[in-house]
C-alpha cells in the first residue's frame, strides 16, 4: 500500500525525491488528483500506463510549474500565448505542436506530433513540479476508465498499490478534470469541456468551437474522446430521472421533494446510504466539486441503478453532462 503523506513543504521534498528515482507519486490539483512520474522518463511513463491499465495510444498532460517553461517543449503561436496569459495556472490544458527537438518521453505523447501542456492552478502542484526540476506527466490517479478521484481516499482506493506516495491535499477544489483545447490546428477547439468554458476561450478567441462528441468515422483526434469513461464499478446510470424506479439510488442536483418512486414513495425517505445531492440550491460548481465523489458514494451493487436528475447544460454544467454521459455509456474502456 501507498505510503500518504500530508502535503508540506518537507513532504513535496519526499515526493520530488520519489520522482527524481522514477517513482510515482499521487498529488493534488485543482482538478482532480494526479498520478504523477517524470515527463523526461520512457520508463516512469510507462509505469504510469501499466498503473492504470490505460491504452498506450491515449497520450497523456505534460503539468510545468510556469508558463515560460511551455516554450522548451511546444511551438507557442499568438493564440496559444493570449490564451496561457489569461487562464494559466489554472485548468485548462492546451494541445499544441510538439517541437522536433522536445525531450519529453515519446511514450507520453503516445507517438504525435502534438504535446498536451498545463500549469495546474494548484500552489502545492506547481511546488511540486518545482522541486523536480523536470515536467511531470499526470493522468487522473484512477484505474483507466473509472471516476476520478478527488480526494487522497479515492486514490488509495483505486490506485493504492501501484502508486509509491500519496500527497494528501484534501478534496480538490473544482472536481472536474481540466478542460482540453486543441490550438494545434486551425480552428481553437474544446475536446473536453471543464471549469473553462467555451464561452471563456472565446472571449479570447472568437473562432473557437466545441467538439467533444466526435464523429466516429472520422480520425480520432483526441484518443481519450470516444471511449467508455468515468464509469462507476457496480452500478450503471439512469440520467434525466424524474422519478426513481424501486431499487435505485437517487443523484440529486437541486431540490428533491417532489420525487417520487414508481409504485409508491417518496425519494425524501430513501436512507441516507441511497442518497445524494449534488446541490441544494442547484449551485453547478457545488455540483462540480461534489459528482465523482458522490457518484462513488453510491456506487454499490445494493443499487440497481444510480439516477440522476437533469442538470442545466450550461457554464460547467456542460462539463458534468459530458462526463455523466461517458459515465453512461456502456462499451469499451479507456482513460
Ligand atoms: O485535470 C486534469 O487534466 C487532470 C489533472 C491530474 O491534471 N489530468 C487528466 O489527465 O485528466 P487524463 O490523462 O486523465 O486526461 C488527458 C486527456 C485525455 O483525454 C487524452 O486523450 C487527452 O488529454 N490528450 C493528451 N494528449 C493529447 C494530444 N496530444 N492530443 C489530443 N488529446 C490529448
Ligand atoms: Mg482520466
Amino acid at each position: 500500500m501507498a505510503i500518504i503523506k500530508t502535503i508540506t513543504p518537507d513532504t513535496i521534498q519526499d515526493a520530488a525525491n520519489v520522482l527524481k528515482s522514477g517513482g510515482l507519486v499521487a498529488f493534488p490539483t485543482e482538478t482532480v488528483y494526479g498520478l504523477g512520474g517524470n515527463a523526461l522518463s520512457g520508463q516512469a511513463v510507462e509505469k504510469i500506463y501499466n498503473a492504470k491499465g490505460r491504452p498506450r495510444h491515449n497520450p497523456l498532460i505534460v503539468h510545468l510549474s510556469t508558463a515560460e517553461q511551455a516554450q522548451t517543449y511546444a511551438r507557442i503561436n499568438d493564440h496559444a500565448r493570449a490564451v496561457m496569459d489569461k487562464f494559466w495556472p489554472g485548468p485548462l490544458t492546451l494541445i499544441l505542436p510538439q517541437k522536433p527537438d522536445s525531450t519529453i518521453a515519446r511514450q507520453a505523447t503516445a507517438d504525435l506530433d502534438t504535446i498536451a501542456l498545463r500549469v495546474p492552478g494548484h500552489k502545492p502542484a506547481r511546488d511540486l513540479i518545482n522541486a523536480c526540476d523536470f515536467p511531470l506527466v499526470a493522468p487522473s490517479a484512477n484505474p483507466s476508465g473509472y471516476l476520478s478521484p478527488t480526494t487522497p481516499a479515492h486514490v488509495a482506493a483505486g490506485l493504492g498499490d501501484h502508486v509509491d506516495m500519496i500527497l494528501a491535499g484534501g478534496a480538490c477544489r473544482v472536481g472536474l478534470e481540466s478542460t482540453v483545447l486543441d490550438l494545434s490546428t486551425n480552428t481553437p477547439t474544446i475536446l473536453r469541456p471543464g471549469a473553462v468554458t467555451l464561452d471563456d476561450v472565446q472571449d479570447i478567441l472568437p473562432g473557437a468551437v466545441c467538439n467533444d462528441q466526435p464523429d466516429t468515422s472520422a480520425p480520432i483526434k483526441s484518443p481519450g474522446q470516444i471511449l467508455k469513461h468515468y464509469a462507476p464499478r457496480h452500478t450503471k446510470l439512469r440520467l434525466n430521472a424524474i422519478d426513481l424506479h424501486p431499487g435505485e439510488a437517487l443523484l440529486a442536483f437541486g431540490s428533491d421533494r417532489f420525487m417520487g418512486i414508481q409504485g409508491g414513495g417518496a425519494a425524501s425517505n430513501l436512507p441516507d446510504t441511497m442518497r445524494r445531492n449534488l446541490s441544494e440550491t442547484g449551485d453547478l460548481d457545488e455540483a462540480a466539486a461534489n459528482l465523482f465523489a458522490m457518484l462513488s458514494d453510491l456506487d454499490t451493487p445494493a443499487h440497481t441503478a444510480i439516477a440522476v436528475m437533469a442538470i442545466p447544460d450550461t457554464g460547467i454544467g456542460i462539463a458534468i453532462n459530458e462526463r455523466l454521459r461517458r459515465a453512461a455509456i456502456s462499451g469499451k474502456k479507456a482513460g
